[in-house]
């Protein structure tokens, strides 16, 4: 490996692929691997160079195949593992890299191993125990559920989703075997679900509910050390497989060790998908981040989470959240490091909100009986073309129903339409693309009126304008991209800019 060159996943765009809502090419509702092949040369186009595909393993969909019962087969509802590998062939011939997602926290309780413990055989591949403790499930309810001769196993997520004992050598070991089976496949590297659950604190004490980086539950020393074996076996492959662990932690402090020579490659900053639309929490994320990780990523959306234009509209209305959305990716894409997309959001989709209760099928909606919408608002399939659900996405219906708003939203639409939000996203990849390896890997920031901001990456400099004002831009030669129409050298509310001073 030259030492003196980048490696692909430092300042990759990766672009979030919810499987079962991206593209179906059986015609069951579902999304699959040959629809995700068919809209290859869409993402091309788009400008990503990297596509991650969430769970596609073997799983009867408590949560939508975050629930896994055979780490090494393609569920059928997704397709083939012919489909799988003719999909990173031709992602490959695209220029396409392909990571996939590991769930090593838990498994499906359909898992053989779980099936196994249930009759009283190697229960210590789980965690069963003869009393609970006071620990919620992150889905709401008991984190713990009773079997049949009186003991409680634990499942930090839904009864169907059993957590692995991390502390028996023989859950390790699989994991290295699962990791070497898919690199093997050629894949270019993992996303690694749930990356700071794998150790429970010895004794398992009672807690706080919630997510903090001091629980018992989450972050405990002993990951460091899996993900250590870890490293050491993607770095045995020659492409450069990359580890991108999904941590929640309090800090970028706490995030940072992780991220090192010797571990995770990356993991998604949460810090910055958590900020409020604000130049004040948007410059903190920026300087927290930079200060301590060492291989930033920014990330505005993904499959658990409200979609960020809709997030941005609070308070204001919709139409504003999109244009907020659009300046936020200019700022992201302008940092040093990597950006993870979540698909839709080219197309400026926002959350849909009115998905009626008898259609919804996130573990969280049903397990708090209703109270806690869920994530299938943001996980509705996409529209492709036409002017009728399902909007292309493919020859039969949808598993969620889609709005009928969606029909001006598609891409087909949207795709020779130079005011699209589509075109926007495309110019932009392009442009950052443009400037590929010429930028420094620091920034420095500009004197900006309060809400705003202005940062400079070598000859780059960003500018944002959060506030409720227009505000001058700063001294440039050029104009490289902005997402709003600027006043001669004026950058209107809600607008951000890339501007050249060389
Ligand atoms: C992660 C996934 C989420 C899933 C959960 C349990 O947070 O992103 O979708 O429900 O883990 O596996």
């Amino acid at each position: 490996m030259d030492q003196n060159r980048t490696p692909w996943w430092r300042d990759a765009v990766v672009y979030e692929i919810y499987v079962r809502s991206f593209a179906d090419a059986s015609g069951d509702g579902v999304g699959d691997l040959p629809g995700v092949t068919s809209r290859l040369p869409y993402l091309a186009d788009l400008g990503v160079d990297a596509i991650w595909l969430t769970p596609f393993n073997r799983s009867p969909m408590a949560d939508g195949g975050y629930d896994v019962a055979d780490y090494r087969a393609v569920d059928p509802l997704f397709g083939s593992m012919s489909d799988f590998d003719a999909l990173v062939a031709a992602a490959h011939e695209h220029g396409l890299r392909v990571v996939v997602d590991i769930v090593p926290n838990h498994s499906s309780s359909q898992h053989a191993w779980f099936q196994e413990a249930l009759r009283g055989r190697h229960r210590d591949r789980y965690i069963f125990r003869d009393h609970t403790n006071n620990w919620v499930s992150v889905f709401g309810g008991p984190a713990w559920t009773q079997v049949d001769d009186g003991q409680w196993y634990l499942h930090m997520f839904a009864p169907e989703q059993p957590d692995f004992n991390w502390r028996n050598p023989e859950v390790q070991d699989a994991f290295l075997d699962i990791l070497r089976f898919w690199l093997d496949r050629n894949i270019d590297g993992f996303r690694i679900d749930v990356a700071m659950g794998l150790f429970k604190a010895e004794g398992l004490p009672d807690t706080d509910p919630g997510f903090t980086a001091s629980s018992p539950i989450w972050s405990q020393p002993e990951v460091h050390d899996v993900y250590r074996e870890w490293r050491k076996i993607v770095d045995t492959y020659p492409h450069e497989p990359a580890l991108i662990g999904e941590v929640w932690t309090d800090s970028a402090h706490d995030l940072a060790a992780y991220v090192r020579p010797d571990e995770l490659h990356q993991s998604f900053n949460f810090a910055w998908l958590e900020a409020p639309w604000a130049a004040a929490s948007f410059r903190k994320v920026i300087d927290d981040t930079l200060a301590a990780v060492p291989a930033p990523t920014w990330v505005l959306s993904n499959h658990d989470v409200v979609r960020h234009p809709t997030r941005y509209a609070e308070g204001a209305d919709p139409a504003r959240g999109l244009v907020r959305g659009n300046a936020a990716l200019l700022a992201m894409l302008a940092l040093p490091g990597s950006v993870y997309l979540y698909q839709g959001e080219e197309l400026g989709l926002h959350e849909v909100k009115d998905i009626p209760p008898e259609a919804r099928q996130d573990p969280i909606f049903l397990r708090t009986k209703g109270e806690v919408p869920g994530r299938d608002g943001c996980r509705v399939p996409l529209p492709w073309s036409g002017d009728t659900a399902p909007y292309g996405f493919g020859p039969g219906g949808s598993w969620l129903p889609q709005p009928a708003e969606w029909a001006d939203l598609t891409a087909e639409r949207q795709t020779s339409d130079p005011a699209s939000t589509l075109s926007f996203y495309r110019r932009a990849l392009a442009t950052r693309r443009s400037l590929g390896g010429t930028l420094p890997d620091t920034i420095a920031w500009l004197d900006s009126p309060t809400d705003a901001l202005f940062f400079a990456r070598g000859k780059l400099i960003c500018a944002i304008n959060c506030g409720d004002e227009p505000v001058d831009l700063p001294p440039h030669e050029q104009v490289l991209i902005s997402n709003g129409r600027l006043d001669g050298d004026i950058l209107p509310p809600d607008t951000a800019a890339w501007l050249l001073t060389e």
